[in-house]
């Protein structure tokens, strides 16, 4: 599921296309803009996809819409590429511990929508990305794993951003990779990832 950009997704599609994922099968797009990028990568790789739009619907009817949709198509985990919707807990708790969501700090650190701005602000010497579960509240979750990056002198917004995405485009297709072969095991907020 994704609003935007969609470089996230591509760089799931593009690890599965490398044939590092082999136990991922992306099936569909949902997205809830009709500008989106994301859906110009859909199309690029052969993916279906439906544009439900937030406008116009309730809450209750945005997310039957998708539920509808994947349960028609048996969807087993939900990946959030940059969703910038927040989800109802009764759509969280009937994909429970299979949704994943992707954050641009090292949370519990700077959660919401201006992580690297906040982390600069703040004076961090460090920041990153964090793969988590989606629980009930926003940029929550167990974590799954997260990745750092430096901030420099002079560190921007843009500059910190493109930094911290590299990263996200690394651990992203990993985690879904691990979930989706039976490799990570949750026991409340305790995560467990299986090497072999
Ligand atoms: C990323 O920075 C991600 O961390 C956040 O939203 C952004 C999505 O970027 N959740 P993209 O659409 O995947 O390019």
């Amino acid at each position: 599921m994704a609003s935007g950009r969609g470089s996230n997704f591509q760089a799931i599609l593009k690890e599965k296309q490398k044939g590092n994922l082999p136990d991922v099968e992306i099936s569909h797009l949902i997205v809830n803009k009709r500008k989106a990028q994301a859906i110009k990568i859909a199309g690029k790789y052969n993916i279906p996809y439906n544009i439900i739009e937030s406008k116009g619907n309730t809450r209750t009817e945005f997310e039957k819409k998708i539920l509808d949709i994947f349960k028609e198509k048996n969807i087993e985990i939900i990946v959030l590429a940059g969703f910038m919707r927040i989800l109802t807990s009764n759509f969280i708790n009937i994909y429970k511990n299979r949704i994943i969501n992707i954050h641009p700090s090292l949370l519990p650190a700077f959660p919401g929508a201006h992580a690297q701005r906040d982390a600069i602000e703040f004076g961090a010497t460090k920041s990153g990305c964090t793969v988590h579960f989606v629980d009930e509240d926003v940029d929550s979750g167990p974590i799954i794993m997260q990745a750092s990056v430096n901030l420099e002198k002079g560190e921007t917004e843009n500059s910190l951003s493109a930094k911290i995405l590299v990263k996200e485009h690394q651990i992203f297709p990993k985690v879904l990779q691990l979930l989706c072969s039976n490799k990570i095991e949750i026991n409340d907020q305790n995560i467990k990832i299986s090497s072999d």
